[in-house]
């Protein structure tokens, strides 16, 4: 009897993944089989956004068709569908990033927005005062700067930057010089979108934590890319965006320890977020609802949940090999381009790659090779401080999926070459 119990509770441990099969995956990306100006699509812009499976596209398109009803209102039938099927995608968040509690997973409109609630009820909570410093990297995105310098406005705080070094790394010794008694908050990118950096987050929030300051990470470029465990990370927030993880656009998540998101305000009043209204005061819901005013992106909670389970049902070490051995063959392909200069060689680099070629400006880059169906970003990549640390006004980025093959890899190659020819 015992022997029985144990072997089946080792068979429910083991989960059961897919076998990672290129051509299966794609199969499963609808917009991968198009075309752009008469060539097959080569779609090399995952860190702006990532395609959808047909599955997170099914999912949204389900609730549409036969669940569509507002959600925590009714008692009809619709309703409850709908709130059961949100709250399941809340559920399926907590678990993904191995959160305490559904409590501590709001849902927002993004990772910008969830930084701007931070930032907001940080400061309305009179957490920052004259003098207090809030400590952020050169290599973040504009959407962990500007509300920090917004709010900074209000204060009297000042933001303080970490520098980093020509590769794209963190100088970790001016980062712990820089903690003071005056940082109430540091606030860092796990992956930086422009430079592919993975920056050691663990290691800054357990130096950070020694100070006894809290640590906001921007996962936004990184949770799409490796397992995410905010309670092994010990950070007090974490934030993305569903759309960069398979997901629909206007959902994301904040995640903050229950503690904390406690201590301050709403962001937003209005429906949904109440315990009790009168003209003379209103109370507030417990969390999450506190903090999510109004009726909720409904049908991208379902999709983004339905985006987990697509990301879960592989091991994800074979997504990131995958997205390693990429990164590792456009790396030295590209090397091998005349007059092409990376941007960004940290030691630790997630499937991003930056490049510049000597005199031709990136715009151009990216306009010639969009003619020939292969999509890559090019500009300041909402990181214009990072650029001028580099002495840049752009770049020209390509940044890969596990669905993106190594022939696409020499199809952005060829058509490099094909640039460089037209600019001689
Ligand atoms: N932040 C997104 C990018 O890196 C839009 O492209």
């Amino acid at each position: 009897m015992e022997n029985v119990t144990i072997t089946e509770k080792s068979r429910k441990a083991k989960k059961e993944y897919r076998t990672f099969n290129i051509d299966e995956i794609r199969n499963e990306f609808p917009i991968l089989k198009r075309t752009v100006n008469g060539k097959q699509l080569v779609y090399l812009d995952n860190a702006a956004t990532t395609q959808k499976p047909q599955s997170v596209i099914d999912a949204t398109a389900y609730y549409y068709t036969f669940e569509n009803a507002n959600i925590h209102r009714g008692l009809h039938f619709l309703s409850e569908v709908a709130t059961e099927s949100y709250e399941q995608a809340r559920l399926k968040v907590k678990e993904f990033i191995n959160a305490m509690s559904v409590s501590e997973i709001i849902f927002v409109r993004g990772a910008t927005e969830a930084i701007n609630l931070i930032a907001n009820t940080m400061c309305r909570a009179k957490m920052f005062s004259e003098g207090d410093e809030i400590l952020i990297s050169h290599m973040e995105h504009h959407a962990n700067i500007v509300p920090w310098q917004m709010m900074c406005e209000r204060n009297g705080a000042k933001l303080r930057v970490i520098p980093i070094d020509d590769h794209g790394d963190i100088i970790m010794e001016e980062f712990k010089k820089l903690l003071s008694n005056k940082t109430k908050l540091v606030s860092v990118v796990h992956t930086s979108n422009s430079l592919g950096t993975i920056n050691p987050v663990k290691e800054i929030i357990k130096i950070a934590h020694e100070k006894g300051v809290p640590v906001l990470i921007d996962g936004a470029q990184a949770i799409q890319h490796k397992p995410v465990d905010v309670q092994e990370l010990n950070c007090d927030f974490y934030v993305f965006s569903g759309h960069k993880m398979y997901g629909p656009t206007g959902i994301g998540v904040l995640y903050g320890k229950t503690s904390l998101l406690e201590k301050l305000p709403p962001y937003q009043g209005g429906g949904d977020m109440i315990r009790k209204v009168t003209f003379e005061e209103t109370t507030f819901d417990d969390l999450p609802n506190k903090f999510e005013a109004g009726t909720p992106n409904i049908a991208g909670g379902i999709g983004l949940g339905t985006a987990i389970d697509y990301l879960r049902s592989f091991d994800f070490k074979d997504l990131m090999n995958h997205e390693d051995a990429l990164l590792q063959y456009a790396t030295q392909q590209l090397q091998l381009i005349p007059g092409l200069r990376i941007i960004g060689t940290a030691k630790k680099k997630s499937s991003v790659v930056s490049f510049i070629i000597e005199d031709i400006h990136p715009y151009d880059i990216g306009t010639i090779i969009d003619t020939d169906g292969i999509a890559i970003r090019t500009g300041h990549h909402c990181t214009q401080p990072i650029m001028q640390r580099f002495n840049l006004p752009a770049t020209a980025r390509a940044s890969f999926s596990f669905y993106n093959t190594f022939e696409e890899v020499d199809k952005l190659v060829v058509g490099l070459h094909k640039v460089i020819t037209m600019f001689k």
